[in-house]
């Protein structure tokens, strides 16, 4: 299994190699990726490749869910670092459907670990539990939920001090929440956009 991961990898490489000459001595010297992308952990929704990007273009943190803690050290330095070190204008959220953190967030069994992480999103279903309610079966309502969960991650990406101070200096960012279909592949934007001057998303809902 290993060989032929490091097989593929002599291939990639010899194949960028061959289309441009420069490319990783290009990307050797810097990075300045134009994203910052906060997306699940799901192998199926690797940011580079659904969003069509190249090595070097987005920054990126994923974890289950892409769930966004307020106290999540791994995430506010990624965030950090990509506001201040890379100065980068524009933070995507990006949920999925069928998504089994959501999936396991709505569940009433144990998955250990995952209960504490996931713990947020339950919290989302309670607050949000009438309009859950109005979806058709339980896949609309856990879709709903991960929709919902990007909007609440754009909302605490723009409370984090973080933010508040960039957006105090002038800096010019905008936070987007995005939801991906793992059925067509493609990227929905959930018009939830942050920017400098306002605080709360356009259409929290
Ligand atoms: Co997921």
């Amino acid at each position: 299994m290993l060989d032929e991961l490091l097989s593929r990898n002599r291939d990639w490489s010899a194949r960028r190699i061959a289309d441009e000459p420069g490319y990783f001595a290009r990307l050797a010297t810097r990075q300045c990726p134009e994203f910052f992308w906060i997306g699940c952990s799901d192998s199926r929704v690797p940011a580079n490749v659904v969003a069509g990007l190249d090595p070097g273009e987005v920054f990126v943190h994923r974890n289950v869910a892409n769930v966004v803690h307020s106290t999540d050290m791994n995430l506010l330095s990624a965030l950090e670092f990509a506001v201040d070190a890379l100065a980068i204008r524009e933070i995507i959220v990006c949920g999925h459907y069928g998504c089994g953190g959501i999936k396991a967030a709505t569940e009433d069994l144990p998955h250990g670990l995952a209960d504490h992480w996931l713990e947020p999103i339950r919290r989302l279903a309670r607050g949000y539990a009438v309009d859950l309610a109005r979806c058709d079966d339980i896949e609309a309502r856990r879709d709903k939920l991960a929709e919902l969960n990007v909007v609440e991650g754009v909302r605490r990406v723009a409370e984090t001090p973080i933010l508040q101070r960039a957006w105090a200096r002038g800096a010019d960012i905008s936070l987007h929440g995005l939801i991906y279909g793992l059925r067509d592949g493609l990227l929905r934007d959930l018009d939830c956009t942050v920017s400098r001057g306002h605080s709360e998303p356009d259409a929290a809902q």
